[in-house]
């Protein structure tokens, strides 16, 4: 891909790798929630790209609905401060909930979302994450699912953005400075 003035992309993961792992996620969350009301839960914006195919990859009567939340902003350092921009449409009372995330980071945006979610009512709240930056968890959450752990770089595509480029890769690539 094309890539704006000072930018360099190296591929970390490719996309027929994420979309195998994808595939092994959606059988297992269509296992595990077998006979029960699940309702996925999209972290906008990044999640865009995972939640369309992971949703397609299980194989259940599942609703989807999403969540705004505050992050980086323009900057690649997280401020800790998360402020939810857009609410979920639905109510979770009684429900199954499977929160979608692009990537773990800190653990402070998911800490946040799962305490707000949970607080709604939820039957159950569990979390699945396509990326996993270990190393650099501040708070601890509860990963159930997760597709890659990945060593501590700025990553983009497959929804991950960098001042908002890059959301539309297949791969996901490691985005370095020149
Ligand atoms: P956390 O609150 O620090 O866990 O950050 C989670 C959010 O930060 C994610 O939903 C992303 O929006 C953003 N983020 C963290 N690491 C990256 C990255 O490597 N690339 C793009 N966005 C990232």
């Amino acid at each position: 891909m094309r890539t704006a003035a000072g930018e360099r992309l190296e591929v970390m993961i490719e996309a027929q790798q994420i979309r195998g792992r994808v595939e092994q996620l959606g059988e297992q969350i269509t296992r595990d929630y077998e006979d029960k009301e699940l309702m996925l839960i999209g972290i906008l914006k990044g999640s865009f790209v995972f939640i369309a195919d992971l949703a397609r990859c299980i194989d259940l009567p599942l609703a989807v609905d999403f969540m705004a939340v505050s992050s980086y902003g323009m900057s690649t350092q997280s401020s800790g401060v998360v402020r939810i921009i857009k609410d979920l449409d639905h109510s979770v009372e009684g429900k199954h909930v499977l929160v979608v995330e692009d990537i773990v980071d800190t653990g402070l945006t998911l800490n946040y979302i799962y305490g707000h979610v949970r607080a709604r009512g939820a039957m159950s709240v569990k979390i699945c994450t396509l990326l996993d930056k270990v190393s650099r968890r501040q708070v601890a959450v509860p990963v159930h699912y997760k597709g890659f752990e990945i060593p501590d770089d700025f990553v983009v595509g497959y929804g991950l953005d960098v001042e908002e480029r890059y959301r539309n890769l297949g791969d996901v690539c490691r985005v370095t400075r020149t």
